[in-house]
């Protein structure tokens, strides 16, 4: 039996996506991580109070103590909606922002209350994502397996040989062994200082020219990727992997466990999410935002789990008309 669709949250979502990224966009390539973001998340989350949702920030931009605003608890949305989960990142790649690299975005993920993994003190996550075809190779043994073997299980499953693959890693001192391993398979291997939500959503997406993210990076940033994964019906695999010593004390004595790999669907345990990301600076996802004197474009990527609809949102922002009603100066 037929039955009306809920309603898209994921349309709502992509208004505060836009806002941050025209707040963050004024900050590329001036050198100041921390304005950037201010911005950002000020424009998020005023966008954010307008969405009909009962939301509680499960992903945020920290601790209630290190955060004013949009901290880890935080109750956003106007009260009416559904009672969601949400993760946040105002802007996903600050020091990308800061230098005018390519990829940096603006991302929201809402899920059913209850149903986003928390990653309290985990920082770190050893992270494997690759599009639906790799499904039935993505079992936990391949996430604990040498790199080539990994990179030859997911070529194979992809239809691809390994050296047409392309693989997103993180560009940090901890990867100089992954990325040596990489190289020797004969794979290419795209390298980015930073942004590894952005690499995730290039494995997943067809046309991205990226067939698989590999390595360790932000356990926050990998709930909000298992978000997008989740949307696009792709495939994820994370192990906590903390770095340091207290790190790994601070994550064992909350009995979270090292040894488990977790899916997206752990991560995300439903698909009835919504995801939404818009462009920062210019890049392989999607071009950034674009100043034009009486406005600027933004391009946005809108999903929803439940349907699979993913959808391409180009916008023309007027500043005559928009400065008269926005409480936010772009
Ligand atoms: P920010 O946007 O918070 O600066 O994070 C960027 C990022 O590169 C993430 O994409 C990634 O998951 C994480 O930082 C990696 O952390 P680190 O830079 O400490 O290795």
């Amino acid at each position: 039996m037929s039955e009306a669709p809920n309603r898209n949250l994921a349309l709502d979502l992509v208004r505060v996506t836009e806002s941050a990224a025209l707040a963050a966009g004024r900050w590329m390539g001036r050198g100041q991580k921390e304005a950037g973001d201010g911005a950002a998340v000020e424009a998020m989350r005023l966008m954010l109070s307008t969405i009909d949702m009962k939301g509680l920030v499960v992903i945020g931009e920290g601790a209630k103590d290190e955060a004013p605003m949009l901290f880890d608890g935080e109750i956003v949305g106007n009260g009416l909606g559904p009672a969601v989960d949400v993760a946040v990142d105002p802007v996903e790649g600050t020091s990308l922002l800061a230098h005018g690299r390519p990829d940096a975005i603006s991302v929201v993920g809402v899920a059913p209350r209850g149903t986003m993994w928390s990653p309290g003190p985990a920082f770190y996550m050893d992270k494997l994502v690759a599009g639906n075809a790799a499904r039935e190779v993505f079992s936990s043994e391949l996430l604990n397996s040498p790199t080539s073997k990994k990179l030859a299980v997911i070529a194979e499953a992809l239809g691809k040989a390994v050296n047409d693959l392309t693989v997103f890693v993180l560009d940090k001192p901890r990867h100089q062994g992954l990325i040596q391993e990489i190289r020797e398979t004969g794979a290419r291997v795209l390298l980015r200082t930073d942004g590894d939500v952005a690499g995730a959503l290039m494995a997943v997406m067809p046309k991205s020219g990226v067939d698989v993210l590999m390595g360790i990076g932000g356990t926050p940033e990998g709930v909000i990727a298992a978000c997008a994964v989740r949307a696009l019906g792709g495939v994820m695999l994370g192990q906590l992997a903390p770095q340091k010593a207290d790190e790994r004390e601070a994550v064992q004595a909350a009995g979270l466990d090292l040894d488990c790999v977790l899916t997206e669907c752990d991560l995300v345990k439903s698909d009835d999410v919504f995801f939404a990301a818009t462009g920062i600076t210019d890049g392989v996802l999607m071009p950034g935002v674009h100043y034009s004197g009486n406005g600027a474009t933004t391009v946005s990527l809108v999903m929803r789990g439940r349907t699979g609809t993913v959808r391409t949102i180009q916008a023309a922002h007027r500043w005559d008309k928009l400065m008269a009603v926005s409480q936010i100066q772009y």
